[in-house]
C-alpha cells in the first residue's frame, strides 16, 4: 500500500474548519487504503514561544480532535513528533544540505517573521526543513496537505533529490496531496485571506461554543449583489460558504445553488450555522471522552511512536550509512 504522512502544529489547541477540510479530512480518507503515518508536530510548535503546561495540554487536545475526526489508530499511525527522535536527527542532515537561500525564499517563513512582534528564533527559519526530515523519514508517496504548503513539499523534493544525487538512491521523491476545492478555506470576514489560527477575525475553530461558530458564519462577509452562485473571482465570500457547506454536507455546490435559488444570503448563512452545530457536536463529544482519558490516549500514542519508530529508524540509519558516519554497533 503507498504510504502517506502528514502533521499538524499543536499550536493553537483547536483545529479550526481549513485545517479540517483542507487536511484532516483527507488524512481520514486516505487511512482506508494507505499506510498512513500522522503526527502532532510538537516540535515545530516549538520554533514560537509556548507555554509549557499549555504545550502539553494542546498536544493531547490535537491528538484527541484527530481521533474524534476519524483517524483510527488501528489503521492509521498516530504519534507525537517529539517521542521520534529520528525527526530531529534526521532533520540536522537536511539542514547541512539546505541552501541558507533556499531557505530564505520560503514565503511562510516571510509571512510569519514580518507578522511576529517578538524576536524571531532560528527554528522558525529552518522550520521547513524539519518538514522535509517528517516526510522523507517516512518514504512517503503522498502528503495530504493544503496549499499553503505546497512551497515545503517542493523543498522536501528538492532535498531529497540532492541528498540522492550526492549519496546516492535513499529517499523517495514525495507528492502533495492537495484537493482542489478545499485546498484553501477562507477567511469569513476577510474572503480573500486564508483561515489561520494567527490572524484571528473569520476563523472558526472546532472546538469552540458551536453557537459562536454559527454566529461567526452568520456574520460572514458576503458580497454585493444578492445572488447565490459560486464565482471565486466575483464572489469569494459565497463561493467559500459554499465550499464549507459542500464539504460538510458531501452535498455538490451546483446541488446548492440549484437549492437556494431566490433566497438571500442570510438563509445560506443559517443554514450553514445548523450545517456545522449539527456535524461539529457529536465531534466536540468524542474529543471529551478522549481527553477524560488521557492514560488511553497517551497508550495510544505510544504505540503509534513505536511504530513510527520501526519505520524512521531504518531510514535514519540507511542515511547515516550513505554520509559517511561510523555506525554505531
Ligand atoms: P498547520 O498545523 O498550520 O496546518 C495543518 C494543515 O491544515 C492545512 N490548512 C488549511 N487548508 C485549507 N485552508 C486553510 N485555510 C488551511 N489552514 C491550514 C495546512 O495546509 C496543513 O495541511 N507545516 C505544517 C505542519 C507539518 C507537516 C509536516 C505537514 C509539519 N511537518 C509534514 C505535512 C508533512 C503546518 O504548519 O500545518
Amino acid at each position: 500500500r503507498p504510504r502517506v504522512l502528514s502533521g499538524i502544529q499543536p499550536t493553537a489547541g483547536s483545529f479550526h474548519l481549513g485545517n479540517y477540510l483542507g487536511a484532516v479530512r483527507q488524512w481520514v480518507a486516505l487511512q482506508e487504503d494507505h499506510d498512513a503515518f500522522y503526527c502532532v508536530v510538537d516540535l515545530h510548535a516549538i520554533t514560537v514561544e509556548q507555554n509549557p503546561k499549555e504545550l502539553r495540554q494542546n498536544t493531547r487536545v490535537s491528538a484527541a480532535q484527530l481521533l474524534a475526526l476519524g483517524i483510527d489508530p488501528d489503521r492509521a499511525t498516530l504519534f507525537v513528533q517529539s517521542h521520534v527522535p529520528e525527526h530531529a536527527q534526521l532533520g540536522w542532515i537536511m539542514q547541512c544540505l539546505t541552501g541558507f537561500g533556499e531557505a530564505s525564499r520560503m514565503t511562510q517563513f516571510k509571512d510569519k517573521s514580518s507578522r511576529s512582534e517578538n524576536a524571531v528564533g532560528v527554528g522558525l527559519f529552518t522550520y521547513p526543513i524539519l518538514q522535509a526530515a517528517d516526510i522523507l523519514l517516512y518514504q512517503a508517496h503522498y502528503v495530504p496537505v493544503g496549499e499553503d504548503q505546497r512551497q515545503h513539499l517542493e523543498l522536501t523534493r528538492d532535498l531529497a533529490t540532492r541528498f540522492n544525487s550526492r549519496y546516492g538512491k535513499t529517499f523517495r521523491l514525495p507528492e502533495a496531496y492537495i484537493v482542489k476545492d478545499t485546498a484553501k478555506i477562507y477567511d469569513l470576514q476577510d474572503p480573500t485571506a486564508k483561515m489561520s489560527k494567527s490572524v484571528p477575525g473569520g476563523v472558526v475553530e472546532l472546538l469552540e461554543d458551536p453557537k459562536r461558530s454559527a454566529k461567526k458564519i452568520r456574520s460572514a462577509v458576503t458580497d454585493t449583489g444578492r445572488e447565490i452562485i459560486f464565482d471565486v473571482e466575483n464572489k469569494p465570500g459565497v463561493s467559500n460558504l459554499l465550499t464549507i457547506y459542500s464539504a460538510l454536507t458531501g452535498r455538490s455546490v451546483e446541488s446548492l445553488v440549484v437549492d437556494y435559488d431566490g433566497k438571500g444570503y442570510g438563509d445560506l448563512k443559517k443554514d450553514l450555522g445548523e450545517v456545522f452545530t449539527e456535524w461539529v457536536t457529536p465531534v466536540q463529544e468524542r474529543v471529551r471522552m478522549y481527553l477524560d482519558d488521557v492514560a488511553s490516549l497517551d497508550k495510544i500514542l505510544a504505540r503509534g511512536a513505536e511504530r513510527a519508530r520501526e519505520v524512521a529508524s531504518v531510514t535514519l540509519r540507511r542515511s547515516y550509512e550513505k554520509i559517511g558516519f561510523v555506525l554505531p554497533e
